[in-house]
C-alpha cells in the first residue's frame, strides 16, 4: 500500500505553515526571556531564530552532541535533509525541541525547564475548573451499577479529553487565557459533546468490563497543569471502580512542546494546587500523593516519547516490554495522535487501524483522547470533512474545537 505524504512546513494548506512562521519564533523568543539567569545560552537561541528566518538547512547532530545525549542518534538515523520552512512537520518539530534541550546541555545546565514559568502561570488561571473537579471527586460514591458507572466513565473521559484543549503552546497563537478557562467548565463540556467526531467511549467501557486478566492501565501523558490534573482524576476513577489495579503515567524526558509533563511537574502541580487553600483540592492532593506512594499510581519516563519516530516503531524499542501486557494504553493529546498516524495526509475516512499501520500488529489495546490541533484526522464518516470545511473553514482540524476518541482492540 502506498502511503500518503506527511504534513510539510512549506504547505500553505497545512497548519504547519503558520506554526513554523509564527509560533516557533515566538516560542524561541520566550526561551530567551525565560533563560535570563543563564546569559551563556542567549547567543545560541538568537542563532536559532536567525536560522529560521534565513531558512537554513538543518544539520545532523554532531558526535559531541550525541555524547551529551545518546538519544540523538535516532534523529540522525531518521534524518531528513531539509530546511526549517520546507520539511516534514513532525520530524522538524521534534528535532527543534531536542535542539533547544541541547543548548542547555552544551552549557552543562541540567534539569532546567525553560518552559516552567509558562506552565505555572497558566495553572493559576485554571482555579475555577480545578476546584469544580476536586469537589466532584471528593463527594463521589464509587459503589455504582455498571449502567451508572458508564455515565461517570464517560464524564471523566470527557474531562480528560477537553483537558487537552488547554494546550499552552497554542498561547503563541491567537488563544487567550480566557478561552482556556472557559473550556474547563462543566457546561462548556456538555455543549462540546457534539464536537467529538469519533466517539468509541462505549466500546472502551465494554472492553474494560470484559477484560479481566490484565490489571494495569497506561496513560501516555501530554500536558502538565490542568490536563495532568484531569488525567490523575481519571486514573483515580479507574482505580476506584476496579478497572485497573495500577495506573502508570508516562512522562517526557526533556522539556517538550512547551507544556508536556515532566516527572517534576507532578510535584509542581501539587505545590501550586496547595496554594489554592481549598479543602477539596487539599483532599485530592493527599489522595494522589498516597496512591503514588503505594505504587497504585506510578510515574515513568522513557526516551521513546521524545524521539521523532512514529509510534508504528514502538515494538522495536525497549518500551514495548513495559507496555505489552497493558490492559489499555490511553494516548493523550494532539502530538501523540500525530505520532500514532505518522502525521500523514490520510484521507479522513481512513479507518484508525489502517492509519496506525504496524502498531495494529503489536497486540496493544489503544485509546486516543485527542482534541484536534493539527492536519491529520482519521476514522470520520463520509461527508463529515466536507461539512466541517463549510462550517469551520479549511483549517477546522487544527482549531482545537473538535476531538476524536478512537479505540483499537487487537
Ligand atoms: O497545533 C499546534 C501544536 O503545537 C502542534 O504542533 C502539536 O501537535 C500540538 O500543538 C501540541 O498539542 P498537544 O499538547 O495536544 O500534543
Ligand atoms: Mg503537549
Amino acid at each position: 500500500m502506498s502511503l500518503p505524504s506527511p504534513s510539510y512546513t512549506s504547505d500553505k494548506k497545512s497548519f504547519a505553515y503558520d506554526t513554523v512562521k509564527i509560533r516557533w519564533p515566538k516560542i524561541i523568543k520566550g526561551c530567551i526571556e525565560d533563560a535570563q539567569d543563564y546569559p551563556q545560552v542567549i547567543g545560541d537561541f538568537e542563532q536559532l531564530l536567525k536560522s529560521f528566518e534565513a531558512d537554513t538547512k538543518i544539520a545532523k547532530f554532531t558526535q559531541e552532541e550525541i555524547k551529551l545525549n545518546p538519544d540523538l542518534l535516532y534523529y540522525n538515523e531518521n534524518f531528513v535533509d531539509c530546511t526549517w520552512q520546507n520539511g516534514p512537520w513532525l520530524f522538524l518539530e521534534c528535532y527543534l525541541y531536542q535542539v533547544i534541550n541541547n543548548i542547555f546541555l552544551k552549557h552543562q545546565i541540567i534539569d532546567f525547564d525553560v518552559f516552567n514559568n509558562l506552565k505555572q502561570s497558566t495553572l493559576v488561571s485554571s482555579e475555577f475548573g480545578i476546584t469544580e473537579l476536586c469537589k466532584k471527586l471528593s463527594t463521589f460514591d464509587f459503589n455504582l451499577t455498571d449502567e451508572v458507572k458508564y455515565l461517570y466513565f464517560k464524564e471523566f473521559i470527557d474531562i480528560s479529553l477537553w483537558g487537552n484543549s488547554t494546550d499552552l503552546s497554542l498561547l503563541s497563537g491567537d488563544v487567550t487565557l480566557e478561552d482556556i478557562k472557559s473550556i474547563q467548565g462543566e457546561e462548556v463540556r456538555k455543549q462540546n459533546e457534539k464536537n467529538i467526531l469519533v466517539n468509541d467511549t462505549n466500546k472502551v467501557f465494554d472492553y474494560l468490563l470484559t477484560e479481566d486478566t490484565k490489571t494495569e492501565i497506561d496513560i501516555i501523558l501530554d500536558n502538565s497543569g490542568f490536563e495532568l490534573l484531569s488525567d490523575i482524576v481519571l486514573a483515580i476513577f479507574l482505580l476506584e471502580t476496579k478497572a485497573a489495579e495500577r495506573v502508570n503515567f508516562h512522562c517526557k524526558k526533556i522539556p517538550w512542546f512547551v507544556s508536556d509533563t515532566l516527572p517534576k511537574d507532578f510535584e509542581e502541580l501539587f505545590k501550586e494546587l496547595s496554594e489554592f487553600n481549598n479543602e477539596y483540592v487539599d483532599e485530592f492532593i493527599t489522595n494522589a500523593k498516597g496512591l503514588l506512594r503505594d505504587g497504585k499510581l506510578s510515574i515513568k519516563v522513557n526516551k521513546f516519547w521524545t524521539l521523532s519516530n512514529p509510534f508504528w516503531d514502538l515494538p522495536k524499542f525497549d518500551i514495548y516490554n513495559d507496555l505489552k501486557n497493558s490492559k489499555l494504553l490511553i494516548f493523550k493529546g494532539d502530538l501523540n495522535y500525530r505520532k500514532l498516524t505518522n502525521d500523514l495526509w490520510w484521507d479522513k475516512t481512513t479507518p484508525f487501524d489502517v492509519a496506525i499501520q504496524d502498531l495494529a500488529k503489536a497486540n496493544l489495546p489503544i485509546m486516543t483522547l485527542r482534541t484536534c490541533k493539527a492536519d491529520v484526522v482519521v476514522g470520520l464518516a463520509e461527508g463529515v470533512d466536507e461539512k466541517l470545511r463549510e462550517v469551520s473553514g479549511e483549517f477546522w482540524a487544527a482549531s482545537g474545537k473538535y476531538a476524536v476518541i478512537s479505540f483499537f482492540k487487537p
